[in-house]
């Protein structure tokens, strides 16, 4: 019997591909590049998996020209480039890479925190600028994290973790979240608010909802505008959550004091202004960019992959439902 043909959307770590190639007849993309969507399109055609990333548009269009595909599997937890409803009406399982990425993800949500409040890349610049005076009582002074109030928008994974690791810091923590999250409020008394009263409160705001239709544009200028003037923002969920222009303005203004980004609303571009602040710090949406988590990330993209083109459940599959078709 024949091998099942799989195409991988962009060379991921070899961890992943050894275990595609022992039972696949595995294609990968060539280029150190996310394919354009008419590329996709092209080398999806026939094949029995496709293993893709978040750079990539998995729409109607992707499943009409990869007909008879038994399953995808998305290199990422976040699953907002694939059209899932649409999947699961065509009986096509789909899964993502859960819980590899989330100490990664929150370590450089703390990695972005510090950055921006103790004003790290703008104090690197001044430096290798060769025009640092010599030590000042007025320089680079930025906020503190000790005893300071954590926000966390959306307290899954990512967000718990992101606030255990406060624990060193004795911050109060605040969470906003439809689901009540009893390991924060069991280890750090942590308090679940509105969002509201959690962008008042918080000295420190960190993002970890999906991007869905609910969530997209959730930080603009009204809640700029809630948010303490002396508050910094930090982003490493996805960029269509915060409305990135309305945020450039908000900087501007001092509405807030700074912000830290690991993604962008139209990646790889970034909103006119952003790049020109000093109270930004800006990451190229390498949150999960440790050797672990990367790995592991591609080991269980592998593993759901291999387990749908056998028609079982993919451990990580996003929507079970088509098994009961
Ligand atoms: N920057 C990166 O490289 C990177 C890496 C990993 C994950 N991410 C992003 O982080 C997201 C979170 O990952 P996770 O593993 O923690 O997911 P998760 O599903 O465990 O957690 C998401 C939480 O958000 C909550 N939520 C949903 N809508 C909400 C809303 N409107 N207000 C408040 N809470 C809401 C959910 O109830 C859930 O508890 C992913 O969807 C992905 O987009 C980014």
């Amino acid at each position: 019997m024949s091998k099942p043909s799989v195409y991988v959307t962009r060379l991921i770590p070899q961890v992943g591909i050894d275990l595609l190639q022992a039972e696949c007849q595995v294609e990968i993309n060539p280029h150190d590049r996310p394919l354009t969507h008419q590329e996709l399109l092209e080398n999806v055609q026939g094949r029995d998996g496709i293993l893709c990333l978040l750079t990539d548009k998995i729409d109607a269009e992707v499943f009409d020209a990869a007909q008879g595909v038994k399953g995808i599997a998305n290199y990422a937890v976040g699953y907002d480039n694939i059209d899932v409803p649409e999947a699961t009406k065509r009986g096509i399982p789909v899964s993502n890479t859960p819980g590899v990425l989330t100490d990664a993800t929150a370590e450089m949500a703390w990695a972005l925190l510090f950055a921006v409040c103790r004003r790290v890349v703008e104090s690197d610049a001044v430096m290798r600028s060769g025009q640092w005076p010599g030590w000042g009582p007025l320089q680079f002074i930025g906020g503190d994290v000790t005893g300071a109030t954590l926000g966390i928008v959306g307290a899954g994974r990512i967000g718990t973790a992101m606030g255990l690791k406060s624990k060193g810091f004795q911050m109060k923590v605040l969470y906003s979240d439809a689901i009540r999250n009893e390991v924060l409020e069991q280890q750090l008394q942590a308090e679940k608010v509105d969002f509201d009263t959690l962008l008042e409160h918080s000295d420190y705001v960190s993002i970890h909802v999906p991007l869905m239709p609910e969530t997209r544009h959730l930080f603009g200028k009204n809640a700029f505008q809630r948010m303490k003037k002396t508050a910094y923002l930090i982003n490493t969920s996805r960029g269509p959550v915060v409305n990135e222009a309305e945020l450039v303005d908000a900087l501007q203004a001092g509405e807030i004091a700074g912000a830290a980004l690991d993604v962008y609303e139209k990646e790889p571009v970034m909103a006119e202004g952003l790049k020109d602040l000093k109270n930004v710090v800006i990451t190229p949406h390498t949150a999960s960019a440790t050797i672990s988590s990367r790995g592991g990330m591609a080991r269980l993209a592998a593993t759901n992959l291999l387990a749908m083109l056998k028609g079982a459940k993919a451990p990580n599959c996003l929507n079970p439902e088509v098994y009961k078709q």
